[in-house]
């Protein structure tokens, strides 16, 4: 029983590495894919969590960090830059700091969850609050590093990224042992459900698998550029992680979800929340708000006829829900202390 190696030992074959590179790694991937046994009861469907909260940094952004920065290193860069809603800077902040590389944050001013900007700051990155949202961060980062290339950019625009993610699907099938019929996930940037597909896509091109699944792409309804057709121009949502309105891998998630005969859908911010509590009050995982995303546009999908009983349905649930502790406490009424005294424990438990 050897340990989990990481994903770019465990998926080298599949993935642009160099022999002789160094690797950067934390030893990410290789996540549950968890039997959710509430959403399955609800649902009439095998329903499964991917818990990408479990990754080193707190989120599925690891798998294309450890890519972006091994690949940066190969190259002869010494920093790295990135704009986001702040589990990318996290991310990119943790593996810079193994490769001894300086790491620089563009975030956008107080729209990030305070567990993220944390982790930026503990990791040793130069954090940049932008007054502006995502989309002009993105810009500024792109214009950056156009200008300054020995500066490696490592948002998903930058393809490794992808290689990275896709492995998420890779180890869906290699768990299931075929592909599911339905794959719901958050989108924001889009380049996750463009690395799904990606990877779904090359397992059924060497016949690892037969099939591919059907994508849900789920966007927050102030934020729901894909859904509308068009970029939004000032994205709203309480899930700040998927707080953008004009997505860099647009493309990529409108192929996903027409090779696939798909859909993208949005939830509301109430729909979100209420996901949220549900995941954790019932499967016993805490997600971010953004993560909640993929199970609520999953219920929604159910209440319409969707879904057809009995299938295969993986919900990947993006990043932890210690991210973002300000969400899980809102609207939380204060609560006075009791004296140490069982008669007083055993009266607010309301059993005497
Ligand atoms: N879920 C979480 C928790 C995220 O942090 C993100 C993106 C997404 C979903 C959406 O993934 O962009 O590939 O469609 N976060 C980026 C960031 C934007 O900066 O951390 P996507």
């Amino acid at each position: 029983h050897t340990p989990w190696p990481g994903l770019i030992e465990a998926y080298r074959d599949r993935l642009p590495i160099g022999e002789n590179w160094k690797t950067i790694t934390l030893r990410e991937g290789g996540t549950p894919l968890l039997p959710a046994g509430h959403l399955s009861e609800l649902t009439g469907c095998e329903v499964y969590l991917k818990v990408e909260g479990l990754n080193p940094t707190g989120s599925f952004k690891d798998r294309g960090m450890t890519m972006a920065v091994t690949d940066a290193l190969a190259r002869g860069q010494r920093a790295v830059l990135c704009a986001s809603t702040g589990n990318t800077s996290a991310s990119a902040a943790a593996y810079a700091a193994v490769a001894k590389m300086t790491c620089a944050v563009l975030v956008p001013q107080g729209k990030i969850a305070m567990g993220k900007l944390a982790q930026a700051v503990m990791h040793g990155a130069k954090i940049i609050q932008v007054q502006g949202n995502f989309d002009d961060c993105l810009e500024l980062a792109r214009k950056t590093t156009a200008e300054f290339p020995t500066i490696g950019l490592v948002n998903s625009v930058n393809p490794v990224r992808i290689e990275g993610q896709k492995t998420a699907a890779f180890e869906i099938v290699d768990a299931l042992g075929k592909a599911p019929d339905i794959h719901a996930l958050p989108v924001g940037n889009a380049g996750n459900i463009t690395a799904y597909w990606k990877g779904y896509s090359e397992y059924q091109a060497d016949g690892v698998s037969s099939s591919r699944p059907r994508m849900l792409g789920v966007q927050a309804a102030g934020a729901a550029p894909l859904v509308h057709g068009a970029p939004v121009k000032d994205p709203e949502t309480i899930a700040t992680a998927i707080r953008i309105g004009a997505p860099a891998s647009w493309e990529g998630a409108v192929r996903a979800k027409e090779e696939s005969n798909g859909v993208f859908r949005a939830a509301t911010d109430e729909e979100i929340l209420a996901a949220y509590r549900l995941i954790a009050a019932t499967e016993g995982v805490f997600v971010e708000p953004a993560s909640a995303a993929s199970v609520a546009g999953l219920l929604a999908a159910h209440a319409e006829g969707w879904l057809d009983r009995g299938q295969t349905v993986v919900c990947t649930v993006t990043g932890n829900g210690l991210k973002d502790p300000d969400t899980a406490l809102l609207g939380m009424p204060a609560v006075q202390p009791i004296p140490v005294d069982p008669v007083a424990v055993a009266s607010a438990l309301e059993l005497v």
